[in-house]
């Protein structure tokens, strides 16, 4: 893709991000319907379609070439990545929009033949966007995010994470985990893997760990991370796959070693 290219669709894309939110902004204080989807604790409301929808209808008429992966269903079903690949999560933090009506976030990732090239992240609430273009630096609004440079060992550390480890496909093995919550400085669960990837590519967390994600969560933090210099791969230090679920670690790349080498003694 070329750079006029990449711009052209990264200002629709911010365009269409920055459209979507402020009607979700307006909107946050109107009833919702809330559904559940493969548990009750998996939440999904009209905001979350519309917005999905809104996206499609806008890319399937400016772009009719391009693909799309989007969480609620209104995409395409993908078996390759080839092409230029939208990659939608319309409401990240579904649990926090109905629950505290703030920290969600709108996430687009854009692919071209399988490479991340734009990453957009906007926090709806707080009218913040993460945004980046590959080879051209990360930003929030405004300010050019800094390097992740800074050497971190595991004891000053502080990681996003959850605690899906406890499901039943446990990776890795509990007490492995329990060692690991008390050797970093302190651990943050922010409810939006979106909004953790945005926060580890500011600095203010240096890892992001979690067991079990989708394309949609991370496609966007990826580009951005990997602006300012963050590794993601899954938590065996492999490649992630954007048409699969995957585990995560996002870091910086000396703490991401660490991380891997603590927590491989109790992978299953
Ligand atoms: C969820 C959030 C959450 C993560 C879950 C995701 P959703 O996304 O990113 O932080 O722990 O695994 O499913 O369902 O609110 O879009
Ligand atoms: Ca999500
Ligand atoms: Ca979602």
């Amino acid at each position: 893709m070329n750079a006029e290219m990449l711009k052209e669709i990264y200002t629709k894309a911010r365009q269409w991000v920055e459209e979507a939110g402020h009607y979700i902004r307006t909107n946050i204080d109107n009833p919702l319907t809330v559904d559940t989807k493969s548990n009750p604790n998996d939440l999904v409301t009209t905001m979350d379609q519309d917005t999905e929808s809104f996206f499609v209808s806008k890319i399937k008429e400016t772009y009719p070439d391009h693909s799309i992966i989007g969480e609620e269903g209104y995409g395409d079903k993908l078996t390759t990545l080839e092409g230029t690949v939208w990659i939608i999560d319309p409401i990240d933090g579904t649990m926090n929009f109905v629950h505290q009506k703030r920290n969600f976030a709108i996430s687009v990732g854009v692919y071209h033949n399988g490479i991340g090239v734009i990453g957009l992240i906007y926090d709806v609430m707080a009218d913040v966007l993460y945004h980046a273009k590959r080879n051209e630096g990360a930003y929030k609004n405004d300010k050019k995010l800094n390097p992740l440079n800074k050497e971190v060992v595991l004891e000053e550390a502080i990681v996003g994470m959850n605690h899906f480890w406890l499901c039943p496909n446990r990776l890795v093995e509990e007490e492995t985990m329990q060692q690991f919550v008390r050797k970093v400085r302190g651990t943050r669960t922010y409810g939006s893997a979106a909004l953790e990837f945005a926060f580890l590519s500011e600095g203010i967390i240096d890892g992001y760990l979690t067991m079990s994600l989708s394309p949609w969560d991370i496609a966007a933090g990826v580009v951005i991370a990997g602006e300012v210099g963050g590794t993601a791969t899954n938590i065996d230090g492999q490649p992630l796959n954007m048409l699969e679920k995957n585990s995560v670690l996002v870091c910086n790349s000396n703490l991401q070693k660490d991380i891997i080498k603590f927590i491989k003694k109790g992978r299953k």
